[in-house]
This record gives structure tokens, sequence and C-alpha cells, in this order.
């Protein structure tokens, strides 16, 4: 089968020809692939910095959207013809970026109806993360401030509407060109992080005190992002950057996690239209050394996705 991926940790993404997957296992299904998510995520598993349970050669990709082709025996839940997504980690066979993949039953959900295959498959990684970081890491309450550094990411334009929606009040960083969209995504005061002031600027919208709590979702942005937060609040991290701790305030490392009953809470708000993600690109597999690069370099406009099949 045809899919996209590296030869050897480090390599250059390139399409290849590998062998069709066995299986599947008792508990596992086979998904013919309709779409496959991309992120910068994607450059750290190629680099060999992130391990997701395979070895080359092998096919990226860490979210995906399709078809259930097959069923092992011992899975309840799905059966073939159903429409799933997930971040089905760690990977047994190959990655994403593939026709056809094989994956714990277990870590996969239906897809809502109604929800493209692009935005199925862009959802997983960036939700759970915004999700996790607000529930787990932090633990927002309705009453207090959130700083949302780089709410024009996917990720933190998720970690936007999640706060938002629970009452938080939320400031955010963005650019000219995202700011209409993080203030629609629910962010109360959106600063432009073009001007080297901006901690100064949040700060003063909270009275001079600074925000209970800040997600960072820009690289290396965690220490810009701290000068924001008020004495004793917290910050949390999702792009490996903890600053070291400062003023009593509490520094999480955040890294997502497959969880997939959360990913069918979020998917329940992505139905309800109480959760929207914009694709900003769709590529072919064919260009997935394209679909990387943009993604690394921080695609404007949505998230980086290649179609894959034609979907059920
Ligand atoms: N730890 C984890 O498990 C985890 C999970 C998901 C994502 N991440 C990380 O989170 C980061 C965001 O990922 P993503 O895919 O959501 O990003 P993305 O959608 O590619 O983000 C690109 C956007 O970031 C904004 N941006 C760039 N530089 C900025 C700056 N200096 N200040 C404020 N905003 C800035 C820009 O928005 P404007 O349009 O506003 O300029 C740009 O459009 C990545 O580093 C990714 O690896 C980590």
């Amino acid at each position: 089968m045809r899919v996209a991926g590296v030869r050897e940790i480090g390599g250059q993404v390139e399409v290849l020809e590998l062998p069709e997957p066995d299986g599947p296992g008792p508990g596992e299904v086979v998904i013919e692939v309709a779409a496959a998510g991309v992120g910068n995520w994607d450059d750290i598993v190629r680099a060999g910095a992130w391990n997701v349970g395979l070895r080359p050669p092998m096919a990226l990709g860490v979210e995906v959207a399709g078809t259930v082709i097959a069923v092992g025996s011992q899975v309840a839940d799905l059966r073939v013809g159903d429409a799933v997504l997930g971040h089905p980690l760690p990977l047994r066979h190959q990655g994403c970026w593939a026709e056809r993949v094989v994956v714990d039953a277990g870590l996969v959900v239906v897809k809502p109806r109604g929800v493209s295959w692009e935005t199925a498959a862009a959802f997983s990684v960036p939700a759970l993360t915004a999700e996790q970081v607000l529930a787990e890491s932090l633990t927002v309450a309705e009453d207090e401030t959130l700083l949302v550094h780089g709410g024009g990411s996917t990720t933190g334009g998720l970690v936007v509407q999640l706060a938002a929606g629970r009452g938080v009040r939320v400031v955010a960083t963005a650019g000219p060109s995202s700011a209409g969209r993080v203030a629609r995504a629910g962010a109360a005061e959106v600063v432009d992080y073009h001007d080297s002031r901006w901690p100064d600027r949040v700060r003063e919208l909270t009275g001079g005190v600074g925000v209970d709590a800040a997600v960072n979702a820009v690289p290396a942005g965690s220490a810009e992002a701290m000068v924001a937060v008020r004495e004793g609040g917290r910050m949390a991290t999702i792009t490996g950057d903890p600053p070291a701790a400062e003023r009593g305030i509490s520094v999480a490392d955040v890294y997502v996690r497959p969880d997939p009953a959360q990913l069918a809470q979020l998917c329940g708000l992505l139905a309800e239209g109480r959760l929207t993600l914009s694709v900003g690109t769709v590529l072919p597999l064919a260009e997935a050394a394209t679909a990387l690069e943009r993604a690394v370099s921080g695609n404007k406009g949505g998230p980086v996705v290649l179609h894959v099949g034609t979907g059920a």
C-alpha cells in the first residue's frame, strides 16, 4: 500500500510502498484512511524525538479519520462501515499517512455525522491537548482570567473556545489576520503579539495584577507569557519550553495523551457546533513533504490535512 513517511529516522518524507497491514488482531480494527492530520509534531516523530511505537521504514501521522473495513474478534463497539477518528497511539503497525492503518479499536471514536473527513482528521491532537491543559493541568475556574498565548494557532484556538465555553475570561494573543477569529472564538480581549510590550498590555487588562493562569502554544513563548501571570498563578506550556518557576507560579510541561472517552466528549461539542475547527490546507498523500513543511512553518488559517482516500 501507499504511505507517506521515512525510510530512516531523520530521513526526508517521501511516498513509500509498504506491505499491506496484517490483521486485524483480536482488539484491533483496520481503517481505510480518508484523511490524516499533519502537525509540527510529525516532524518530531520524523527526527526520532517522539517514539510513537514505530520503526522505519514507516508511515508518519498520528491523527486519522476513515472507515472501518475489518474488525478483530474481540471488538464489540465498532462495525465494518463505521466512520471513525482518533489519535491512536501507540501505533502498532504503521502511521496514519497511509491508505490503510491498523489500530487498537479502543483508541478511535465514531466520527460525528456532518463533520467533514478533513476536520475530523485534524481534530484529535489539538482538541485533546486543549482539554487536557485546561481541565487537568490548570483546572481553570469560571471566575478566573486565562491568557492563551498563540490564540491564533489551531490548538490555542481550541483552548480559547473551551475556556470561554466554561465562562472563563480569556485574554489571547494573536496577529492581525487571526484577531477577529480569536475574538469570535470567545476571547474577551485580543492582544497583538507583534507589540513587544504585549505581556505588559495583558497585565494592564487585569488591573496590573496579571492573569490567574496562562497556556503557552507558541514555540519558545512561555517565558514571555510568564510575565503576564500573577504571583502564585499557574502556567502550562505545550511547546516543551517550561520556564523556571518564579513568584510562586506553578509550571506544567504538557504533552497530549490519547484519551478516547475525552475525545468522544469533544466530538460531541464539535457535532453541536460548540467547538469549531476550520481546516487551512488540504493536500494529497503524494504531497506529504510539502504538507509537513507548511505545518512546521505555522500554517496560517488552520491546520494542514492530507486527503488520502475517497471516504465513506
Ligand atoms: N505538547 C503537546 O502535546 C502539543 C499538542 C499540540 C500542539 N503542540 C504544539 O503547540 C504549538 C501550536 O501547534 P498548532 O498546530 O496548534 O499551531 P499552528 O496552528 O501551526 O500555529 C500557527 C499560528 O501560531 C501563531 N503564532 C506564531 N508565532 C506566534 C507568536 N510569536 N505569538 C503568538 N502567536 C504566534 C500564528 O497565529 P497568528 O495568525 O495569530 O499570527 C500562526 O498562525 C506547536 O508548537 C505544537 O507542536 C503541542
